[in-house]
């Protein structure tokens, strides 16, 4: 298991380096975390996440696992990082709709050459979902595909998995299950487990806060939605879509093709919070 490190990590798009979605941020993040990522909707929490799952290269700083500068990989180490090593969830569960809940399970196992023993029926079970394996997605219900996508994440037991907004769909009741599930997985496996969310009551449950405000790491959690729901993600009405089209279980390579600059200097602010030890 791994550590990820991050150090004055600066990301800006096309040719606005002074319009910074982050700015020189640094940050450690030790293996087996549950890192929570807050902040208001634009503050860049999707864009850090992109960064440290190597969906996306900095324009400026370094990501590093096991001390190696994800910009200074090939495509295709960085590519078989991400296959072998992460695992994403996201708000939109993205299961592929053509296939099977079992095929959808099967794709990073044969992605990463990995046999497939009894990891499908495994896994459904301990995400709830046991004997569904034959239906297709859009027969489940949101907190179903969402549980899906879960399995989907971890069954290849990546040792990152990175969840965005991962209950901004689904109502309490289901935001609240698929929480504990995440945490409770990554716990009992001593998985790295960094998740962008509003719902206060999973920064409860972090060992570390990254709080984001225009770009930087700040100290004060007031970011957190006031009023958001109790367990369930609160995406603000105009909340933009999550760059990238992360359509697949492998969606990581269709967001590689990004050549960002590397212009400009940064300021290291790195601003965390410790939790004390959680659950
Ligand atoms: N591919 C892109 N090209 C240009 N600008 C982008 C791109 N992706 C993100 N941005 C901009 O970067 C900023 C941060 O976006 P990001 O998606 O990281 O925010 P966020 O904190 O995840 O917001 P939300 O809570 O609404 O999901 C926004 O202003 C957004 O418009
Ligand atoms: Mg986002």
């Amino acid at each position: 298991m791994a550590d990820i490190s991050f150090e004055a990590l600066t990301r800006w798009y096309g040719d606005s380096p002074q319009h910074r979605v982050l700015d020189g941020i640094s940050g450690h993040i030790r293996a087996g975390e549950f890192v929570v990522v807050v902040g208001r909707s634009g503050s860049g929490k999707s864009t850090l996440l992109n960064l440290l799952g190597g969906l996306d290269l900095p324009s400026r700083g370094t990501v590093r696992i096991d001390g190696a500068d994800l910009a200074t990989l090939s495509d295709r180490a960085l590519t078989g990082l991400r296959r072998a090593r992460m695992g994403f969830v996201f708000q939109a569960y993205n299961l592929i709709p053509t296939l099977s809940v079992g095929d959808n399970l099967r794709l990073p196992l044969s992605l990463n050459g990995i046999a497939e023993r009894d990891q499908v029926s495994e896994w459904l079970a301990r995400v709830g979902l046991e004997g569904r394996e034959a239906a297709w997605p859009d027969e489940l219900s949101g907190g179903e595909q969402q549980r899906v996508a879960i399995a989907r994440a971890l069954i290849h037991e990546p040792e990152f998995i990175l969840a965005d907004e991962p209950t901004g769909n689904l109502d309490l009741d289901n935001a609240e299950r698929v929480i504990a599930l995440l945490d409770g997985l990554c716990r009992e496996s001593g998985r790295t487990l960094i998740m962008v969310t509003h719902a206060r009551e999973v920064v409860g449950l972090a060992d570390q806060l990254l709080t984001i405000r225009e770009g930087r790491l700040v100290e004060a959690d007031e970011d957190v939605a006031p009023g958001a729901a109790a367990s369930a993600d609160a995406p603000e009405p105009d909340a933009p879509e999550p760059s990238g089209d992360n359509t697949s279980a492998d969606s990581a390579d269709a967001q590689t093709d990004s050549t960002p600059t590397r212009p400009g200097g940064g300021v290291t602010h790195p601003a965390m919070m410790r939790k004390g030890s959680s659950s």
